[in-house]
């Protein structure tokens, strides 16, 4: 951590952790207070250290830190022994970590973690080696993070996993009876690394290992460095949703090297991150699948602006006033049109040009905090370098700073989905599609459909549908996720088990808000389901994705 020449005082984030001493390297104890808590970020701890650089900090977590989800083996899928898991991002770690927690702030750190046998602990950092056996039936995990990472990306794991290796530096843990699932599905990975390093330089790290976690981990993946997070929901058994590894293997350059110094700038992370992940998907699978993946998030994009209002602050990729909080990135547009922004002035300067000065972005802020303005005046330097007619055509600063779409956005392929659309349109008159057609068409070919059926529909219709294509048995979650709410939306009564399934194994924010949105949009029927399931199946979720239904279930 930082600390400035002739600081006598240090300051930490806290969140509900109970302190019992603090002390420098040598046991004197040292003063410390523990300030007012404030809504949602914890309260600072003000530890006077004098002229010690060393302090150690004695505490316990809470068993409620929002962070941490503690597992009882019936949600794992072993349903053997308990499992835990946790979540930095944003602000989380403040509750199992004092820590600056900013993700302007780097640092270095080590762990030794003890848990009791049979389990295993995994962290976002690079294994000490074989376990020590300690106390009690119990072995301690050692790791070490030797390079200056923000505070929100150290990460923890333990349940009962085994690893299997992927390639040379690459490899996945998970839970036994998943191992063989999760790494044909991953089988692809080392392929990426390549790929991504032809992009935009050597991947830094040294390993890039996965977890394949139980189905109530809150996000599709999170970037946590040497070992990414991902939700088992992921795996189809094609390969038709890794687009979620590339984009967490992209935060390895832009996210976790150089990162945004405020939350105010995820698309920092976020947007240059998917733009990241549609290039390593072209690279590795062509043109037609990245090109139809970015006109559907490019669709979803424009719904969200249409939704919010093209003069809504959240549609800004620079987020200002409310929206400037720690979450605002997850509820805006930032990741799709922070892509566009890229795939647009990639398409006006080149893509040649466009690949160096972005590999030279990373590289010269690497291991370092990164602002919007710093990104802008980068660019200006070294792509634009004063060429005013180029400047003119790019828009910069209305791209980062306005809200809605600049008249220069770069719109993806129409033809992309020419024969998906024609279908679609074809089944509002004749309510009838060519399962033949279906079944060759592609993941991203199949959302484009579903998301393009007409928005009311008969129960015979969904019967119809679900007898043709199969949609409440596809293995996909996407497209599992997408009828569920398709069915909800038009109070399609025989959907209403397999939801209320869904919802009691999978704990993903994506999935499960908008699924209770969608009954709770239902007037009684849907608001009395919405309630009975949730009763059930909140205590089963992480704390993020709780935060988010209680503000759809239990406002009402
Ligand atoms: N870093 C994010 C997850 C995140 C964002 C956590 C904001 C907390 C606050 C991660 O890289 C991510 O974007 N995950 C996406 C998947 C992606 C393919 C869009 C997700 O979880 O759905
Ligand atoms: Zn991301």
């Amino acid at each position: 951590m930082m600390a400035s020449e002739g600081a006598d005082t240090v300051i930490l984030d806290t969140m509900g952790l109970e302190i019992s001493s603090v002390t420098d390297s040598d046991g004197g104890k040292l003063p410390f207070e523990m300030g007012t808590a404030k809504e949602g970020m914890g309260a600072p701890l003000t530890i006077t250290m004098g002229d010690k650089r060393q302090i150690v900090v004695a505490y316990k977590s809470g068993p409620d830190a929002a962070a941490l989800q503690w597992l009882v083996p019936e949600q794992t899928a072993g349903g053997k022994h308990p499992y835990l898991l946790s979540q930095g991002q944003p602000t989380l770690n403040r509750t199992w970590i004092p820590t600056q927690d900013s993700p302007g702030i780097r640092q270095t750190w080590e762990a030794k973690i003890t848990a009791p046998e049979p389990l295993t602990v995994v962290m976002s950092g690079l294994s000490g080696g074989e376990p020590a056996s300690a106390a009690e039936g119990s072995r301690t995990f050692s790791f070490l993070m030797d390079k200056p990472v923000a505070p929100y990306l150290i990460a923890i794991a333990a349940g009962d996993i085994v690893f299997k290796e992927l390639g040379p530096r690459s490899g996945v843990w998970t839970e036994p009876v998943m191992l063989d699932k999760a790494a044909a599905e991953l089988a692809d990975t080392e392929k990426m690394i390549d790929a991504a390093e032809e992009l935009y330089g050597e991947y830094r790290w040294g390993r890039y290992d996965m977890i394949v976690l139980p189905p109530s981990f809150p996000y599709g993946g999170m970037e946590n460095p040497v070992m990414t997070f991902l939700t088992p929901t992921f795996i189809a058994g094609d390969r038709s949703l890794t687009g979620l590894v590339a984009h967490e293997l992209a935060h390895s350059w832009s996210g976790n090297l150089v990162t945004n110094a405020n939350w105010s700038d995820s698309w920092l992370n976020e947007g240059t991150t998917s733009y990241f992940e549609n290039r390593i998907i072209e690279k590795l699978y062509g043109t037609k699948r990245a090109s139809q993946e970015r006109a559907l998030n490019f669709a979803s994009m424009e719904d969200t602006i249409a939704e919010k209002g093209s003069d809504s602050a959240i549609t800004a990729l620079h987020l200002t006033g409310e929206e400037a909080g720690p979450d605002g990135g997850t509820s805006g547009v930032i990741y799709d049109k922070g892509a566009s922004f890229l795939h647009t002035v990639e398409s006006i300067v080149g893509r040649e040009k466009f690949d160096i000065w972005l590999e030279s972005w990373f590289d010269r802020h690497a291991f370092q905090p990164a602002t919007s303005a710093m990104f802008l005046a980068d660019m200006r330097k070294n792509l634009v370098k004063g060429d005013k007619e180029l400047e003119a055509k790019l828009m910069l600063d209305e791209w980062v700073y306005k809200p809605g779409l600049p008249s220069n956005v770069l719109r993806p392929d129409p033809d992309a989905f020419a024969e998906v659309d024609k279908a679609a349109t074809a089944y509002g008159a004749s309510r009838t599609l060519d399962k033949a057609a279906w079944s060759e068409w592609t993941s991203a070919e199949r959302l484009r459909l579903l998301s393009k059926l007409p928005t009311e529909l008969p129960d015979e219709e969904l019967a119809k549908l679900d007898g043709d294509l199969g949609l409440a048995a596809s293995e996909n979650n996407e497209i599992l996720f997408a009828w569920l709410e398709l069915t909800l939306q038009n109070r399609y009564e025989p959907a209403v088990p397999l939801t209320e399934k869904f919802l009691a194994t999978v704990g993903r924010r994506k999935f499960v808000a908008p699924l209770f949105e969608a009954l709770m949009e239902q007037g009684d029927w849907g608001k009395t389901i919405a309630k009975r399931i949730y009763a059930k199946t909140r205590d089963s979720y992480h704390a993020v994705t709780r935060a988010g239904v209680d503000r759809i279930v239990k406002a009402d």
